[in-house]
């Protein structure tokens, strides 16, 4: 695996070298021919003008289509659906933006969410704007359809500039160890936004291919355009998860996407790059239609673990200490794994006093963990906060701790000693 920059964005990306497999020659397709060192504006329109529906995409289209299914269905085993909208964007934002290699650890991410503070690194701020994106282009999904204007918003969000579509030349895909030009994309500003006109029918097209291939099929085209200075692969990557629920096969934004990306970056770039050389649809669109299933298998195991937690710790609490158990008061530690005494307070659980009582029994209890936060405290659900930045699903029950033992009655030796008197 190599690095290459992009010029004028001071951009990295992972390649790696050569395909294995050399599909037909974009010369037998009759397709524009690419070099990497011209703008690419003869890139051509969707949909491509073959059947891009083999045997191999319709195959892993239907594993793809039955792992989002589950994942629907086991998002409706959470009843609050914002333990969920709260956590899982959380770790597609910092897989999404370590692609970009701004790397940020999940723990910072969660506290940086609860806590804004001034020493909140880069890193992090902008692997938040990243969930922030997430959730507007979700909300905006009720008011318009997908369009190159939500691209736009969703990237200003994500670098947190004013940024419009590139007008300006200069924008390449650089080896920065050999100095190749790998990828120009177009630059001429009409030629731009036609193409994102295109882009942007083609999504909202009525189209006999399943909505899947449509998704990897726009996924290359928007990276293709490369229409931003910078942030094309975030706010591209955030745009699959919206078409998702656009089409109905996702209702909520929790599908952890970049996880395999992220996972397989060289494997996503080299595929990518294959598609604009060779025309090799179809190693693109299985990569991503596995991108799909392996991920949403992942997600899915982790909302059931998620569910199992909660579930062990409302018997446990119940149990060990039914005077402060309350359900919305467990609820509220799985909403994130950072709670303050106000949450308790602003969400009618408690008073300040009852808050005060119920945190220090969930303390006792070892289900929280206080931590100083300047005048103020923080306290930690760290089983919560585990399950949601490992890998792995499983976790140490609650043990509840050992009740002290009624001490024995001192005998009374005075009254004793007067009674036998
Ligand atoms: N050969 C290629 N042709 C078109 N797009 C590509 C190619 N190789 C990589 N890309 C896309 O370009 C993105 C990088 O572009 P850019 O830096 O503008 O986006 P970003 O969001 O800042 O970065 P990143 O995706 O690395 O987080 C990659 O994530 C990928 O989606
Ligand atoms: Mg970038």
């Amino acid at each position: 695996m190599f690095w290459a920059l992009f010029h004028g964005a001071h951009k990295a990306c992972a390649y790696s070298d050569g395909m294995t497999k050399k599909p037909r020659s974009r010369r037998a397709q009759n397709a524009p021919a690419f070099d990497p060192n011209r703008p690419y504006n003869d890139l051509p329109l969707l949909p491509p003008q073959r059947d891009v529906e083999s045997k191999t995409v319709l195959k892993a289209c239907i594993e793809a289509r039955a792992a989002l299914a589950e994942l629907k269905q086991a998002a409706e085993l959470i009843p609050n659906q914002t333990v969920l909208i709260n956590s899982i964007p959380l770790l597609e934002a910092r897989d999404s933006s370590e692609i970009e290699n701004i790397v940020t650890t999940t723990d910072e991410l969660f506290r940086e969410a609860n806590v804004s503070s001034a020493s909140t690194s880069p890193a992090t701020k902008e692997a938040l704007r990243y969930r922030q994106a997430l959730y507007q282009g979700w909300q905006g999904l009720h008011d318009h359809p997908l369009a190159a204007a939500t691209a736009v918003q969703l990237c200003q969000t994500i670098k947190a500039v004013d940024l419009d579509i590139r007008t300006t030349a200069g924008t390449k895909l650089q080896n920065d160890r050999t100095g190749e030009i790998i990828y120009t994309p177009p630059d001429r500003g009409a030629v731009i936004r036609e193409k994102l006109t295109n882009w942007e029918q083609f999504l909202n097209a009525d189209s006999d291919l399943d909505p899947l291939v449509r998704m990897a099929l726009a996924h290359y085209q928007f990276e293709a355009i490369h229409p931003f200075v910078d942030g094309n692969g975030r706010t591209g990557r955030i745009i699959n998860i919206l078409y998702l629920i656009d089409q109905g096969l996702l209702d909520l934004p929790i599908l952890y996407l970049s996880r395999h990306i992220l996972r397989s970056k060289s494997n996503y770039y080299r595929l990518l790059l294959a598609v604009t050389q060779h025309g090799a649809w179809e190693p693109w669109i299985t990569y991503m239609l596995e991108a799909v299933a392996i991920t949403a298998k992942w997600t899915t195991d982790k909302i059931a673990s998620i569910k199992e937690l909660f579930d062990h710790t409302i018997e446990f609490v119940s149990t060990s200490a039914p005077k402060i158990y309350r359900y919305e008061l467990i609820e509220l530690m799985f909403v994130q794994p950072y709670c303050r005494k106000r949450y308790l307070m602003e969400g009618g659980i408690a008073t300040r006093n009852t808050a005060t009582k119920y945190l220090k029994t969930l303390c006792e209890l070892g289900v929280l963990e206080e931590h100083k936060e300047g005048r103020d405290k923080l306290f930690l659900h760290p089983k919560y906060l585990k399950l949601l930045t490992s890998d792995g699903n499983t976790f140490e029950p609650y043990v509840a701790p050992e009740k002290p033992k009624p001490r024995a009655k001192p005998r009374n030796r005075g009254k004793t000693s007067r009674s036998k008197s």
